[in-house]
């Protein structure tokens, strides 16, 4: 099983690179088997660039619909709005305590901020509110609270992930004591999925003004919009190349690979421009209507998207509260025995570990496999030296000498000791 968590910002109205390069791959991810998906609003990110709050609720319904109408089902899915999960408030706290501030000065978003400032003259920190100067660690906090292992991103989040990892092995190193209370994520990018060009052939964005709607205006406004796709001067008849615009790549999202290579063989052999557009409008269509219709039913009746959210931030909760209130717990916020035990973690129980402790008659060490069993037992010594020069051997062998063999716990077996011995060499 891997633990699979991807915020989505809930500004705007999404497009079809959005469509193509996000929502896409991220519901044919939650349908292999073995992924265990946790997809949520991430409406506390939103609320940093967009001040309107009508523009804010729309948004977030309008992206919830059209998740749900792509193909998220919400029985496989964790499908949650971010502010619905308080625990990852908290965490929040807890892992700004221990960022760096000079950390935070160096993600890219809030230094093309600054650059930007700077460069009309103005304060450096002109407009910068602590909401985006933190963004990275609200994020670092959506996905350390669930343990997520592997978060799907755009490149241009690559960096908040590398944030995250790092405030997680901070506090571990700070409060877990060799323990790990917040596991690393990792980013996943994939690499087959397409960046869609817009109508001028840059990136499809927002900022560029070159979009295609996903659903919002209908076909209508996908057809106008792929009409309006810029191509050059050439006239029925003559060859032309189907890399010289946004035509070819967008349909190649939308169709097989034969299809693809049939368009573009079609395009060097002198289809028209305005073919190709009907060509291509109809691919679209034949993915889209179905899902255009299922977005419609699904905004109708917005208290059933209220329903799935509160279903899942129920979820979500239950996975979160103890996570955090472990973290919580090692920080020393509350006493760990009132709170819940720590999420069983595998990174933290899957091998063996080597301990050294100290106790009223002197300083001990001991050798535990992965569950927690004691296979090797030392102590007491007088001096932790004397503790830690028999740790060294032990941990420079693979065989047990016969003065390690007095050390074996009771129903332990050599073989059995000098395996953890030889996984604690090779972990
Ligand atoms: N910052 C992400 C984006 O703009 C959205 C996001 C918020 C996110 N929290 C997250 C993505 C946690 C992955 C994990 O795309």
């Amino acid at each position: 099983m891997s633990r699979v968590l991807t915020g989505i910002t809930t500004t705007g109205t999404p497009h079809l690179g959005n469509y193509v390069g996000a929502i896409r791959p991220a519901i044919a991810l939650s349908r292999e088997a073995g992924n265990e998906c946790f997809y949520f609003l991430a409406d506390l990110h939103a609320l940093i660039k967009c001040e309107d709050p009508e523009r804010l609720a729309r948004s977030r319904l309008e992206i919830a619909a059209t998740w749900l109408a792509c193909g998220l089902d919400p029985e496989r899915v964790v499908f949650y709005r971010q502010s619905d999960v308080p625990e990852i408030l908290r965490l929040m706290w807890l892992l700004a305590c221990v960022a760096a501030k000079g950390l935070l000065d160096r993600a890219h978003a809030y230094k093309a901020a600054v650059d930007a400032n700077r460069e009309r003259g103005l304060d450096p920190d002109a407009g910068i509110s602590m909401g985006l100067f933190s963004y990275p660690v609200l994020m670092a906090a959506d996905i350390l609270a669930f343990a997520a292992e592997k978060v799907p991103v755009g490149r241009d989040q690559v960096q908040h992930i590398e944030i995250a990892r790092d405030l997680a092995q901070r506090f571990n190193h700070l409060y877990g004591g060799g323990e790990t209370l917040l596991s690393l994520p990792e980013a996943v990018i994939d690499e087959r999925v397409a960046t869609l060009p817009g109508l001028d052939g840059r990136k499809m964005s927002k900022s560029y003004d070159n979009i295609i709607p996903l659903f919002a205006g209908g076909e209508r406004a996908l057809r106008e919009a792929v009409l309006r796709i810029v191509t050059d001067s050439r006239s029925p008849g003559e060859p032309k190349d189907p890399e010289s615009n946004a035509l070819y790549p967008i349909f190649r999202a939308f169709a097989s690979e034969e299809e693809a290579d049939e368009f573009a063989e079609a395009l060097r052999e002198g289809l028209s421009w305005g073919a190709a557009k009907v060509h291509l409008i109809a691919k679209i269509e034949a993915e889209l209507a179905p899902l255009r219709a299922r977005y419609a039913e699904w905004m109708s009746r917005p208290e059933r998207i209220e329903e799935v959210l509160a279903e899942g931030a129920r979820k979500a909760r239950s996975i979160a509260a103890p996570q955090v209130a472990a973290a919580e717990a090692a920080a020393g916020l509350r006493a760990p025995r009132l709170a819940p035990a720590p999420l069983a973690k595998k990174q933290a129980q899957t091998g063996p570990r080597l301990k050294q402790y100290r106790e009223a008659d002197g300083f001990f060490f001991k050798l535990e496999d992965g569950a927690g069993r004691v296979l090797l037992r030392g102590g007491p010594f007088a001096d932790p030296r004397q503790a830690a020069s028999v740790l060294a051997r032990l941990k420079a062998t693979r065989h047990l000498d016969a003065e390690s063999l007095r050390l074996l716990a009771e129903g332990v077996s050599a073989a059995e000791a000098e395996q953890a011995l030889a996984s604690l060499h090779d972990g």
